[in-house]
């Protein structure tokens, strides 16, 4: 695992924080196919951190490196949950400022937070001087109105004041009212052009671009332009992409490693799972993109689908599942 990486590798590909998806579990698959990923764990909130009712801090530090999101804005409490997550082995804090959902938005958090800089500059700063890993901001090109260049620069100057140099922006547009958080990752155009010109006017820091991407190819377009490519639905919908992001991003020696290799190394930590009194669909919903495109994939997802949240359902349903695909 290349874990303490040198900054070329922490950002130059991720896969998106997804909320709901990209779980420790998730993450920890996601892992089996690249070395070199940085991956996101879902957003998590300072106010549910700190009146935990449960660990929201627990991973694996075989999934490292892994950056924690954090939602919030008070800059005491991110604060200190920075500093928690830094004691706990993640490699990097991320603030998120892009997430539109109304309950973000009544707790003061997420894409709102877009159009109050200061206080977001206030929360990194809390956040750099309670912590010796990066903390990063991931943000929308614009929210409703506010979705001039100069608005943009003028949030991303305030938040670079504080010393943050590192932003992953989601090339489009959040609409705070009116759209779901679904729509608002459909709806509003994505404009990768507005990312590219941040970088030029910003070549100090380090820009990450999300949105709408899918292949290696539009990758390395992305990677001409700006310094990180960051990825959600299509990494998650089709992981076997994850296979071949090492080899092409960052070392030509590296292995591309198929879903079917993927697959069969997560069985000794299903297992592991399992005896701690995790189910085993809690894992292998994860996976039911694994064969896309593969003959069999059909069987494998309905197989697991059907069989994976059934009392007592072990290894052996994956690997039953396994054994209708041919890759
Ligand atoms: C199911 C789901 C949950 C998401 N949850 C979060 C989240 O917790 N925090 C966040 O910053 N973005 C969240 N996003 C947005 C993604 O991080 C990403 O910005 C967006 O999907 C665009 O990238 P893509 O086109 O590569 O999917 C979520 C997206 C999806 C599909």
């Amino acid at each position: 695992m290349k874990q303490n990486q040198p900054h070329f590798y922490r950002g130059r590909f991720s896969v998106a924080p997804m909320l709901d998806w990209t779980t420790r579990h998730c993450r920890y698959f996601h892992r089996q196919f690249s070395q070199y990923a940085l991956l996101y764990t879902e957003m998590v909130t300072a106010q549910a951190i700190i009146h935990a009712s449960y660990d929201h801090l627990a991973f694996s530090t075989a999934e490292n490196p892994v950056a924690i999101q954090l939602g919030g804005s008070d800059p005491a409490q991110l604060a200190h949950c920075a500093k928690l997550a830094e004691e706990r082995g993640y490699v990097e804090i991320n603030l998120n400022v892009g997430c539109p959902s109304d309950r973000v938005q009544n707790g003061m958090f997420g894409a709102c937070l877009m159009a109050k800089a200061d206080l977001v500059a206030e929360c990194v700063g809390a956040m750099q001087s309670a912590v010796n890993i990066p903390v990063t901001v991931k943000t929308r090109i614009g929210i409703d109105d506010l979705d001039s260049y100069e608005f943009l620069c003028d949030f991303v100057e305030k938040v670079a004041a504080t010393g943050c140099n590192e932003l992953i922006v989601h090339a489009r547009k959040a609409w705070l009212s009116g759209l779901s958080p679904k729509e608002n990752r459909e709806i509003p155009p994505l404009n990768y052009e507005r990312v590219y010109q941040l970088k030029r006017d910003f070549p100090e820091l380090w820009i990450s671009i999300n949105g709408g991407i899918k292949t290696i190819e539009e990758m390395k377009n992305h990677l001409q332009h700006v310094d990180g490519v960051m990825v959600g639905r299509e990494a998650y919908q089709n992981p076997s992409l994850l296979g071949k992001i090492d080899q092409a991003l960052f070392d030509e020696n590296a292995p591309i490693i198929t879903a079917r290799q993927a697959v069969e190394n997560m069985l000794p930590y299903i297992d592991e799972q399992l005896h701690q009194g995790i189910y085993l669909n809690h894992i292998s919903r994860h996976m039911l993109g694994a064969f896309q495109n593969c003959k069999g994939a059909r069987q494998w997802r309905r197989y697991l689908s059907e069989n994976a949240h059934k009392q007592g359902a072990g290894v052996e349903v994956v690997q039953t599942a396994l054994s209708f695909v041919e890759e």
